[in-house]
């Protein structure tokens, strides 16, 4: 499409640079790709939690790095291969799901629709793969549980209080969710300056949810307080999460429950070899989207080392900017077993509810099955290395 073509639609859009056309939407503005969700959202989402949800830490130089590696990794594609059924199908921490592509945890659905993370469960159940309530949802453990159709991960900040943890264990636990992932990369919240700008918080009419706000170990006040030069949620973090939590933490989440442990935001060899001598069942490669330690390195750059270090004792998982089925097929090929996804699911909330996420999570299945068959790869067993190699 060119700008003439854009002119004459005007529910379509599109940008001429010189060498490039960049397009959003079908004929009616209808999403067709992942991004498409993002520009639709972009409309929808008020402007300060707008500004929340895209946004990474400090200069964001890791929130672009992890979208810039997948580009420096090419296909070596194979041909004349039995491409005509492709399967999709794997297990993580040996439930079956239909694709290797999970919902990641992320706060606040209700800022993106009302019905929240409820919509977002029920979504992930019709792909049938597993999504993450976050410790920071605005549905609670209760309600997300009896609206899915599929199967829910919990993720856990551990707050100074462990009384606080261990209440949301016994509740998980009794509702039937199947892990637990312990978000290790935040013993502060990262600096995003726009939440800073706007006193990011939350607005009066959206809760913490799991949380009672009369007891002091659980308040959200910090949250729900708009202060210019803060974030709510940041000043949240500082006051309840435990900075002092060390490697003992896994062994005594160990000790309370029988649910598996995955740790989430692993970067290193050396943390991924910790995490597998305390007992996890898996490791999950993530920089939180780019939104805590900005220069990181981007989660694709790390996955290598990671997977070297677990050497197949553990399932590795990734996540940060998979935006295409190609970059699941990267991840895949550089020995990740399954990716999460973060922000396109909030896009697809904000854009159309449960259809919306139900629409990305599709989008990114096909678009895998199509890599697949390109690739000559027609099951996840013949997808390793040799697939990817280096840009020159
Ligand atoms: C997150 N993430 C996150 N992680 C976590 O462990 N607990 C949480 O509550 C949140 N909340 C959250 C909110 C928002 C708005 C974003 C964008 C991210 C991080 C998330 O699980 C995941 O690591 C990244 O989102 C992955 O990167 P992409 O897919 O967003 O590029
Ligand atoms: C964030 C926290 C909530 O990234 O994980 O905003």
């Amino acid at each position: 499409m060119d700008t003439a073509d854009a002119n004459a639609n005007p529910q379509a859009t599109a940008v001429t640079t010189q060498t490039t056309v960049v397009e959003t939407g079908g004929p009616s503005g209808e999403p067709i790709i992942v991004s498409d969700y993002e520009a639709l959202a972009a409309q929808r989402v008020e402007r300060t939690a707008w500004d929340y949800y895209r946004s990474g830490a400090d200069d964001e130089v890791t929130l672009r790095a992890n979208r810039a590696a997948f580009e420096r990794w090419r296909f070596r594609p194979r041909v004349l291969v039995d491409v005509s059924k492709i399967d999709t199908t794997t297990t993580v921490l040996g439930t079956p799901v239909s694709m290797p592509i999970l919902v990641a945890p992320t706060a606040y659905h209700c800022l993106a629709h009302e019905e929240g993370e409820c919509a977002t469960a029920r979504a992930a159940g019709r792909a049938a793969t597993i999504m993450t309530l976050s410790t920071l949802a605005t549905r609670n453990i209760e309600d997300v549980a009896d609206a899915a159709t599929g199967l829910l991960w919990f993720q856990l900040y551990v707050y100074k209080d462990r009384a606080v943890s261990e209440m949301l264990i016994r509740r998980v636990e009794k509702k039937g969710y199947r892990a637990l992932v312990l978000t290790v990369d935040t013993p502060r919240l990262g600096n995003r300056d726009r939440d800073r700008r706007n006193g990011f918080a939350l607005p009066p009419h959206l809760r913490m949810a799991h949380f009672s706000s009369d007891d002091p170990n659980q308040t959200d006040i910090e949250t729900r307080k708009s202060v210019v030069g803060t974030s709510g949620l940041a000043r949240q973090a500082a006051t309840m999460f435990d900075a002092s939590l060390t490697w003992e933490a896994v062994d005594w989440l160990r000790s309370i429950t029988n649910l598996p442990i995955l740790v989430k935001g692993i970067l290193t060899g050396e943390d991924a070899a910790l995490a597998v001598e305390h007992g996890v069942k898996g490791v999950i490669v993530s920089n939180h989207g780019g939104r805590q330690l900005d220069g990181s390195l981007a989660t694709l750059e790390a996955l290598p080392e990671v997977v070297a270090a677990v050497n197949g004792r553990v399932e590795v998982i990734l996540d940060g900017g998979i935006r295409r089925g190609t970059d699941v097929l990267k991840a895949l090929a550089l020995g990740a077993r399954a990716v999460q996804v973060g922000r396109p699911i909030l896009w697809g909330l904000a854009a159309r509810g449960e259809e919306g996420v139900a629409h990305v999570l599709e989008i990114l299945r096909a678009e895998l099955e199509l890599a697949m068959t390109l690739a000559g790869r027609p099951t996840l067993a013949s997808i390793d290395a040799s697939l990817v190699q280096r840009a020159p």
